[in-house]
């Protein structure tokens, strides 16, 4: 049984043939004044060509009405798409009897206008259909000043860098973010599933589903679990194949909903975290970036003073940017204030190692503001069960060694909130085997031996799997 969504999806694919075969049609039609056109081989094909031509417009509009069904996208654009290309359809099918009935010569003249009629009505109408799958600015984007003030939809204007501290922290954090990614399939032209974030009123006012953005509480709304879904689970936004969201990106949303998700002005700079700083408007600064930019948005100056300290910073490889940093010559000299020295460098360390450190809980919500993280060692340290909550803000963490600290069953809990955690190492952590149990069931590989192959504690690429 052939399900009525697969017919409504081969839209894109059967969409090209009439969109081709017109621009032949135009040819034949151009060629025709010029040969001698009257003979019978050439009668036929045109005929031919013609009732491909009006099938397959019929097949374009009836697979894409099928498709407009499943609702995934609404607003003007679609409906202007809809009925243009009813209309082109309707259009085509008059051209085929045109064409099929033998004219007179008035009669081929207006076969003719027709022709070119539906010419320009497919142009139109595929521009709309490819606002829709590309985004309202797909096209005007990099076209040429005059040309897209015709297309009408100049590019979202660029904000320019406020020298003011005091921000509209959702203007300058976090409608950009929402603009760049989610706006050309949940903005003013397209609301896929019913939603928009192109201003804060819409992001604020929920989809299909209901509110998107529970302020208070990031792990709950709708958003953020979107954003954090595996990219290749159906409902992982933005949808798999679209330019996705840096860690720095998400943890700014994240964030922001737990700041309340106000929309108001008056923040101050210094009250967000030091590891967002890279987002808000600055000169040269962008979220997603290069390696090469991303390694000079880098503080060596600051990598200097740091290493002359005898902390370990490296590159985790030769060609990735992200930093493994570790203290294996003065472990015994590192507190939570060393832990505060790194945060200038907190959006690119991925792997930190703080193993048999006198580092405690108060270490904790900084690393909590380390996005790119996705490997820590906490091993022989003075963290607690408690402190390690904090831990559940971090989007990218996937291992945590927390061997030989003295823990108890609340930790469970914790480390099954963690989004992306995959493998714990919890030897001697007093965690009883139920909680031990409970922990390892889905998703996350429990390490309770003391193993020599713990996070971090060798060679970079000989735990990079
Ligand atoms: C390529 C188009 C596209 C982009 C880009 C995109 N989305 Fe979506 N989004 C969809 C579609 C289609 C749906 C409806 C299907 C579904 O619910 O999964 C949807 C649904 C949603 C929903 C659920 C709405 C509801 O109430 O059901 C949320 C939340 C969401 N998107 C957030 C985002 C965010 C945040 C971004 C940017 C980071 C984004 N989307 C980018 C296509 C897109």
């Amino acid at each position: 049984m052939i399900k009525w969504e697969f017919i409504g999806r081969l839209h894109p694919l059967v969409l090209h043939v009439p969109i081709g075969l017109i621009f032949g049609l135009l040819l034949i039609e151009g060629l025709s004044w010029v040969v001698d056109s009257g003979t019978r081989a050439w009668r036929v094909c045109r005929k031919a060509y013609m009732t491909l031509l009006a099938l397959s417009t019929v097949a374009a509009a009836v697979t894409g009405y099928i498709l407009s069904l499943e609702g995934q996208t609404d607003g003007a654009t679609l409906i202007r798409h809809k009925w243009l290309g009813i209309t082109a359809a309707v259009v085509s099918l008059v051209l085929w009897i045109l064409t099929i009935k033998s004219n007179t010569r008035v009669q081929a003249v207006f076969r003719v206008l027709v022709l070119w009629g539906l010419c320009a009505l497919m142009v139109v109408t595929g521009h709309f259909g490819g606002q829709l799958t590309h985004g309202p600015h797909f096209l005007s984007t990099h076209a040429p000043p005059a040309l897209q003030a015709f297309l009408g939809s100049a590019p979202l204007e660029t904000r320019q860098p406020s020298a003011d501290t005091s921000i509209t922290l959702y203007g300058a954090l976090i409608q950009p973010i929402l603009d760049s990614h989610c706006v050309s399939c949940h903005g003013p032209d397209r609301q896929s599933g019913q939603f928009a974030v192109h201003t804060a009123e819409a992001l604020m006012a929920g989809g299909r589903s209901g509110p998107a953005v529970l302020p208070g509480a990031p792990q709950d709304s709708e958003l953020m679990k979107r954003l954090q879904l595996p990219p290749d689970e159906a409902g992982h936004m933005p949808p798999q194949g679209k330019a996705q969201l840096s860690p720095v990106q998400i943890s700014a949303l994240a964030w922001w909903i737990q700041a309340g998700a106000s929309s108001d002005p008056g923040v101050n700079r210094d009250e967000i975290p030091q590891s967002l700083l890279s987002l808000l408007p600055q000169p040269d600064t962008t979220g997603q970036s290069s390696p090469e930019e991303i390694s000079s948005h880098m503080d060596e100056a600051l990598m200097r003073r740091l290493e002359d300290q005898q902390i370990s910073i490296q590159r985790i490889t030769q060609d990735d940017p992200r930093l493994w940093i570790s203290f294996p010559a003065i472990s015994d000299r590192v507190t939570d204030e060393t832990v505060k020295q790194l945060m200038p460098l907190a959006p690119w360390i991925a792997w930190l190692d703080l193993s048999d450190t006198h580092v405690t809980s108060g270490a904790l919500p900084w690393i909590a503001q380390m996005p790119a993280l996705t490997e820590l060692n906490l091993r022989h340290t003075g963290i607690d069960a408690e402190g390690l909550k904090s831990l559940v803000q971090n989007p990218n963490l996937e291992r945590l060694n927390l061997s030989g600290i003295s823990l108890d069953d609340t930790v469970v809990e914790t480390l099954l909130n963690m989004p992306h955690l995959k493998r714990v190492y919890l030897w001697g952590s007093n965690v009883s085997q139920a909680g031990l149990q409970r922990l390892s069931a889905p998703r996350i590989e429990v390490i309770t031996d003391a193993t020599p192959s713990e996070v971090l504690s060798t060679d970079p690429n000989a735990v990079a799997e």
